[in-house]
């Protein structure tokens, strides 16, 4: 999609982090923006700040991992701005550790918003893009944890599922002028870590998200550390940008993680290489 400018798109996770960076950077190019969030004070702060740009921005607040209230967001983006040729499902939730900690909770909850929310999103928002047959673009927000996973935690799990659900749709939309990108950050300077401030009623009695290995509190700290001196989001938002331009199929901000990603491919090279040469029984 080479001309921005005019086009309209619908962010989820809008009002901080990456989705108000994305927001933002697509605004900058005369995107009109519909920025959806569950909170908001905040969201309501980001959309005057970037009204005061001039930038042309809307918000409504939605719960995503409701579908009900991602079908009204839908509406009112519809309402407000007619023709919608982006969407950006970025709304995300480090919710529960790993084995030891699961509760139904932290896995409702996180898949909820991190998986069952894109999935929706997409259900919606497909069709509205094919009818006005201008073409779209899609960005799932995953993560690198959605292509190397340290721990079976409900997170990772999530982010697996947004990979596989982008590899697939880009196949199956590309013919339909709908092109699909996943967004696999590093470490980028957000609220991420402290994603319980959003957790519904209906969600008590998630965990805390836990590392594999060691001492989780030290852990815990290391990672919001490195979330602390992470890359700007508004960064990231201009390479989404960037890849919504061109219909880069994998948004990654950083090469830190490259060679783990490596490192796995090498391990299922080598599962391969096990079983070589044998002839399957049928
Ligand atoms: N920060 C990182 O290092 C990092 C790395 C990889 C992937 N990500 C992914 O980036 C995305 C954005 O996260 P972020 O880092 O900007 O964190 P953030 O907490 O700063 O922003 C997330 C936004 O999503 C909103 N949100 C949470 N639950 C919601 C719900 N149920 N309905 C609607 N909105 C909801 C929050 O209010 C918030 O505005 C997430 O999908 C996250 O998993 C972040």
């Amino acid at each position: 999609m080479k001309d921005l400018a005019g086009k309209t798109a619908v962010v989820t996770g809008a009002a901080s982090g990456i989705g108000l960076g994305i927001a933002t950077a697509l605004a900058q190019a005369g995107v009109k923006v519909m920025m959806c969030d569950i909170e908001e004070g905040a969201l309501a702060k980001a959309v005057e700040g970037l009204r005061q740009t001039n930038a042309d921005v809307e918000g409504v607040r939605a719960d995503v991992s409701l579908k009900s209230e991602l079908q009204a967001a839908a509406d009112a983006a519809v309402a407000r701005y007619g023709k919608i040729h982006i969407l950006v499902n970025n709304a995300g939730v480090t919710g529960g550790g790993g084995y030891g900690v699961w509760t139904d909770a932290s896995w409702n909850w996180t898949i909820g918003v991190n998986l069952m929310a894109v999935i929706w999103g997409v259900e919606i928002f497909g069709p509205l893009m094919e009818s006005h047959g201008e073409g779209g673009q899609i960005v799932n927000t995953a993560s690198i944890a959605g292509l190397i996973s340290g721990n079976g935690g409900p997170y990772n799990v999530t982010k697996y599922g947004v990979v596989a659900l982008s590899e697939g749709l880009r196949v199956e939309l590309a013919p339909r002028g709908i092109g699909v990108s996943v967004l696999c950050p590093g470490f980028i300077r957000t609220q991420i870590i402290d994603s319980t401030r959003n957790l519904p009623e209906r969600f008590s009695g998630v965990t805390p998200a836990s590392p594999a290995s060691g001492d989780p509190v030290e852990a815990l700290k290391a990672i919001r550390e490195r979330i602390a001196g992470g890359i700007d989001p508004l960064y990231v938002g201009e390479l989404v940008r960037e890849g919504v331009e061109n219909d880069w199929a994998y948004i990654f901000t950083d090469n830190e993680f490259e060679p783990f990603i490596e490192a796995r491919f090498a391990g299922i090279r080598q599962g391969f290489d096990q079983i070589r040469g044998r002839e399957p029984r049928r």
